[in-house]
């Protein structure tokens, strides 16, 4: 497979270029037609189809619980909408891991036709060769590296890493590396501001930062957290610029309201039929 930008974008290297520009890049998730339209009109840069998905529209308490199938569906249809700027795919837990053939042909299926413009997946280390076995088949590759969503297994496990030397050295490490391998762009989830700041002095190509402060070349939020589309308390690196969860639930009770008390539908939502042809109805069906 070559590589060729999904039709209509100008793929990953626009990101290299805003890094070379000093332009912060923003990135934002999106899971389905509605939110791929908000992003791309609003006039973000890139898109995210995240596992996050399995969490803020399948309803599960972890990322690790989308499949594949799950994934490919939300992206085809962020991709209906996001037609002109590039769209990364996140691979699904448990579908790269095991062989450097399962990922690339799991890569594949987020390429294959320009559904995507780049693939993401976490960790290094044991990762290394799955993103050189991605990328040496023509696919880009967005790092991730910190907070490693896919390796939590209970809600007290979603903390900022990198907080202790050890640590902060092999994030930045990790993030070398992917770089090294070929990633075309990284993203850094929670790590203290300083450690992000270092790390994205350190490597060559754009590094995104979700909780990691502002010292990184762009930002990237999950689409529910920024519109407050989720119930309960949010991480707190999340700004939430609105909240569409309660505005929602007032909108849906008024209707309901509205249906309850007659003042629902009224006139104006209603279809019409002359006079003349009604009376023909009653006359044919007496
Ligand atoms: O799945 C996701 O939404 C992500 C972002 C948090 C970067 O990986």
């Amino acid at each position: 497979m070559s590589r060729v930008a999904a039709s209509g974008t100008a793929g990953l290297p626009t990101l290299a270029g805003a890094r070379a520009r000093g332009t912060p890049i923003v990135m934002l998730t999106a899971y389905d037609h509605p939110s791929g339209r908000v992003a791309a009109e609003a006039g973000v840069d890139v898109v995210l189809v995240g596992d996050s998905a399995a969490m803020t529209v399948l309803g599960h308490t972890t990322t690790r619980a989308i499949t594949l199938d799950e994934l490919l569906m939300l992206t085809r249809a962020v991709r209906r909408a996001v037609t002109s700027i590039p769209v990364v795919g996140d691979l699904p837990f448990g579908t790269y891991e095991e062989s450097d053939a399962l990922a690339v042909a799991t890569a594949r299926r987020f390429m294959e036709g320009g559904l995507c413009d780049a693939v993401k997946l976490e960790g290094a280390r044991d990762m290394l060769p799955r993103v050189r076995a991605i990328i040496d088949a023509g696919m880009p590759v967005v790092g991730h590296v910190g907070l490693l969503p896919q390796s939590v297994t209970s809600s007290d496990g979603y903390r900022a890493q990198g907080r202790d030397a050890d640590q902060a050295v092999q994030i930045i490490r990790d993030a070398e590396a992917l770089a090294a391998a070929g990633c075309s762009a990284l993203v850094v989830e929670a790590v203290p501001a300083e450690v992000a700041s270092l790390l994205s002095s350190r490597v060559e190509v754009p590094v995104i930062g979700i909780g990691a402060g502002a010292s990184t070349h762009g930002q990237v939020l999950v689409y529910h957290d920024l519109l407050g589309l989720g119930e309960g308390r949010v991480a707190r690196f999340v700004r939430q610029y609105a909240h569409g969860h309660r505005d929602q639930v007032e909108a849906v009770r008024r209707w309901a309201d509205d249906v309850r008390t007659g003042r629902f539908p009224a006139g104006a939502e209603t279809y019409g039929i002359a006079a003349e042809v009604m009376a023909e109805v009653h006359a044919r069906l007496d």
